[in-house]
């Protein structure tokens, strides 16, 4: 991820109240916080963050979305869709496609980029645990670096939500930002700078300012960027999670993103296995 300064956007873009004929939810930590924050950042979100669904990205998600049986006769929720790389595949393909996001503006991107198409989608301005409206309605529910908020009781809350509004024989499918890559990418970036010569504390210092450690907290899994608080995830933690809010099963995979430049170092560990999130699917 890289730093770079962004303008600002008005506190009013993000929805503070539920929509009239909507049962209105309690306040969740963080929320407006982290709202606002996306929402400054929409305008750059591409240049910024890496993709899931580039080309050269290995992600499994998408295979597992093609082996949804008769798509059109079924109901799509991309849940924090952002500013909608996967909303293209989704429309005119399934039945109903459902694009949320508590950021307006990520929102209004995702709209910009589907062009005529987006007249067939819902689009919903709201948080992903306010689906109570959808309960029992979704065949698949999406998560793609969605599930991000650095309090994990809004996670929780967030996961038992999306259960609720599957349909029994629904699936929820997601990708998670990976804490283990991390570890994984300073393994190497260490025995790099050992190679080189580096004195052990040497070394350490400079895996730390290539693997960007300021942004990270390890022990807790987050990692802060230009206001974004956002969870980070190990495995474990993905099936404890998805298990306490009431899946009964939950397969995960890696999705595999290419040595380049946006990984410090890349050109150098092309020998090596490649970086990871994490994806899962997850079934009521
Ligand atoms: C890292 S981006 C990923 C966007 C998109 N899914 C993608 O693959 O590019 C995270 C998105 O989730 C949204 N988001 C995060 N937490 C959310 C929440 N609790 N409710 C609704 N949207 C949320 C943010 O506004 C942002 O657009």
């Amino acid at each position: 991820m890289r730093a770079q300064s962004v303008s600002g956007t008005k506190k009013s873009d993000v929805p503070e109240q539920a929509k009239p004929g909507r049962k209105a939810v309690g306040r969740v930590p963080g929320l407006q916080d982290q709202g606002r924050q996306w929402n400054r950042h929409a305008a750059r979100y591409d240049e910024l963050f890496l993709d899931a669904f580039h080309p050269g990205v290995e992600n499994p998600l998408l295979a597992a979305l093609d082996a949804v049986p008769e798509p059109a006769r079924r109901t799509v929720a991309d849940l924090g869709c952002g500013t909608g790389p996967l909303l293209p595949r989704l429309a005119g393909r399934f039945g109903r496609v459902v694009a949320l996001d508590f950021a307006p503006a990520m929102l209004a991107r995702a709209k910009a980029r589907l062009g005529d198409a987006a007249a067939g989608i819902i689009f919903e301005a709201r948080a992903m645990h306010d689906l109570d409206d959808y309960a029992g309605q979704l065949d698949v529910a999406v998560a793609v670096n969605s599930l991000v908020m650095p309090d994990v009781r809004v996670i929780d809350r967030t996961l038992r939500a999306i259960r609720a509004s599957l349909r029994p024989d629904g699936v929820f499918l997601g990708v998670v930002p990976a804490m283990d890559a991390i570890h994984y990418h300073t393994m190497l970036l260490m025995d790099r700078a050992l190679d080189q010569g580096l004195a052990p504390e040497e070394a350490e210092r400079t895996a730390a300012f290539h693997g960007e450690h300021e942004y990270y907290d390890f022990a807790f899994g987050r990692f802060q960027f230009l206001g974004l608080r956002q969870k980070f995830w190990q495995p474990f933690e993905v099936r404890h999670r998805l298990t306490k809010a009431g899946f009964s099963s939950v397969e995960l995979d890696q999705v595999l993103y290419p040595w380049d430049e946006s990984l410090a170092g890349g050109a150098d560990f092309a020998d090596h296995p490649r970086s990871w999130d994490w994806s899962f699917v997850a079934r009521p």
